[in-house]
């Protein structure tokens, strides 16, 4: 399974890159937003410059498929481990089928983005996307189970070897990462927060600070001893 970052904030990027366990990277414009990234186009390149050959999202910002294509032939050229995020239908359920089609025959990766089902899984995967990414905490809000979803969409593509990847994205918990890896999720996205609580534990913390105790009080022992031998 691999982890990429969910996130256009280059300190957590960076930090999380030379921690090792970040495989690549996927961005939004409302993660470019919130992370100051106003300049998506310098944002995206710094990010892909930083992760070297990992592969980082970049979406498109329009609703008209036309526009759609030539956004991401642009976004494409930025640099070469760009994956272009089409999201599965317009704002006005118009399918991008089409256009993930187009590019992915043009040898550009993409993204098949903002997926709420397993039928949308299925037809990116006809249309030959590299990734399609399911929104989990999207899925949970609407009352549905976002890693039965998962874990269908996993099993059909590797039932029937399409070369399609399952990213996980919306992460919202701990909880959400550790129920889309054990459904078999290829990739998950992780918000930098999440990466962090990952990590931390109040018990680690604890019996770290036990040992760092016992292993000064030891020294400490050494010292007396030595005092008294004099
Ligand atoms: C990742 O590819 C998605 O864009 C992101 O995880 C969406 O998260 P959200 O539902 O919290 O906005």
């Amino acid at each position: 399974m691999q982890i990429f970052i969910d996130s256009a904030d280059i300190t957590e990027i960076k930090k999380w890159l030379d921690y090792g366990v970040i495989d690549g990277v996927t961005t939004n414009p409302s993660i470019m937003l919130k992370d100051g990234a106003l300049d998506m186009e310098a944002c995206a390149r710094e990010i892909a410059i930083l992760v070297g050959d990992r592969p980082v999202s970049v979406e498109v910002t329009t609703n008209d498929l036309d526009e759609m294509l030539e956004q991401a032939r642009s976004i494409a050229q930025w640099a070469p481990n760009i994956a272009i995020k089409i999201p599965m239908i317009t704002q006005d359920g118009v399918p991008c089928l089409g256009v993930m089609a187009a590019l992915e025959q043009e040898g550009i990766k993409v993204n098949a983005t903002a997926a709420m089902s397993f039928s949308q899984v299925v037809l990116a995967a006809k249309a030959g996307v590299t990734y399609a990414s399911i929104f989990a905490g999207r899925v949970a809000d609407e009352g549905h189970d976002a890693p039965k979803v998962i874990g269908m969409s996993v099993d059909w593509l590797e039932r029937w070897q399409y070369k399609t990847r399952v990213i996980v994205g919306s992460i919202r918990g701990v909880i959400d990462i550790q129920n889309a890896a054990c459904v078999g999720a290829h990739i998950i996205t992780i918000p930098p927060q999440f990466l962090t609580r990952m990590m931390d534990h109040k018990y680690t913390r604890e019996t770290v600070r036990g040992f760092i105790s016992d292993a000064e009080k030891a020294l400490a022992e050494i010292e007396r001893r030595k005092l008294k031998s004099r």
